[in-house]
């Protein structure tokens, strides 16, 4: 029997991923201390049990990846035959190598912190890069939200739709879309500071006279790399402009600077919670873990 325990703070996919699979929901009763320590409760008994337990680890990252890391600990003390981590969005996996010496490598670190609670499985969706996995000592499992997103941008009735990746890294998610779409998909040339931070795009001819163009990414920060492509797309004659993403982490005053830069419209998926958050993954996700039982 597999069961599904999810925090308040992933209520909604973990609902909508207990019915997909049919599964029986464990709460976890969350409340922070005074000072801002998490408490943590499973509402049920554990034993015996396989133990999905979702938690997503958006901002604020360090938080929920406590949190994450204290519940599966506890549930194999508390009886837990296997734990399978439902990480959605996983923090930290950006930071996949040493870009500059001396810098920390939090992905690794966080894998081998997975390991040490004795977690089973991971499951993510979208990685940042499929590879960085291959630094995890368990058993990870990424799942594609690329078809979700097409199905859905296929429904918004776009005119010839163009799909724009922001980056090299994008360009297969942007292949994928454009096939399912049975459109066209070109990627930019980006360069980012590793000191200063800072974003260039380099500007591209492409022909989207008219055309709706998609700016399609695993992750929506800031929203600068989406504005800097948005601003390209409307100087080569895009008509209207959607972002889409799985993860729209939307940070401080994103959605006005991809605005600013000429994005009509954002898309996301619920692997964060939020407005833009459109496209449930509980199905693709579901599909993957039934594949483990
Ligand atoms: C990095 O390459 C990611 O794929 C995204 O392009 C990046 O995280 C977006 O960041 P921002 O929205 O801050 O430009």
């Amino acid at each position: 029997m597999v069961i599904v325990a999810c925090t308040p703070d992933s209520e909604g996919l973990g609902r909508r991923l207990a019915e997909n699979l049919q599964a029986r929901r464990v709460a976890v009763e969350s409340r922070a201390f005074p000072d801002g320590e998490s408490y943590l409760r499973f509402a049920d008994v554990l034993e015996n049990q396989d133990l999905v337990v979702v938690h997503s680890c958006f901002p604020q990252q360090d938080k929920r990846l406590m949190e994450l890391l204290f519940m599966l600990d506890a549930a194999k003390e508390l009886g837990a035959k296997r734990t399978i981590a439902v990480v959605p969005y996983l923090a930290y996996a950006r930071q996949d190598r040493r870009f500059r010496p001396g810098e920390v490598v939090s992905n690794t670190s966080v894998g081998k912190l997975l390991g040490a609670v004795g977690t089973d499985t991971l499951l993510t969706v979208d990685v940042h890069k499929e590879e960085s996995l291959k630094a995890f000592k368990i058993r990870t499992i990424n799942v594609s939200a690329m078809p979700l997103l097409a199905e859905y941008l296929k429904s918004l009735n776009l005119f010839q739709p163009y799909i724009l990746a922001p980056d090299k890294g994008a360009a297969d998610h942007a292949r994928l879309v454009a096939s399912i779409l049975g459109t066209d998909y070109t990627y930019f040339e980006k360069h980012r500071d590793r000191v200063t931070g800072q974003v260039v795009t380099a500007g591209k001819d492409v022909e989207l006279d008219g055309r709706d163009a998609v700016i399609l990414d695993d992750i929506i920060s800031t929203g600068t790399t989406i504005a800097n492509v948005a601003r390209i797309a409307k100087s080569n004659g895009a008509r209207k402009i959607i972002a889409a993403c799985t993860h729209a982490l939307l940070v401080g005053n994103a959605e006005e600077t991809m605005k600013r830069g000429g994005v009509a419209s954002v898309i996301g998926t619920d692997t964060i919670p939020g407005v833009v958050s459109k496209i449930s993954v509980a199905t693709a996700v579901a599909g993957s873990l039934r594949q483990l039982m």
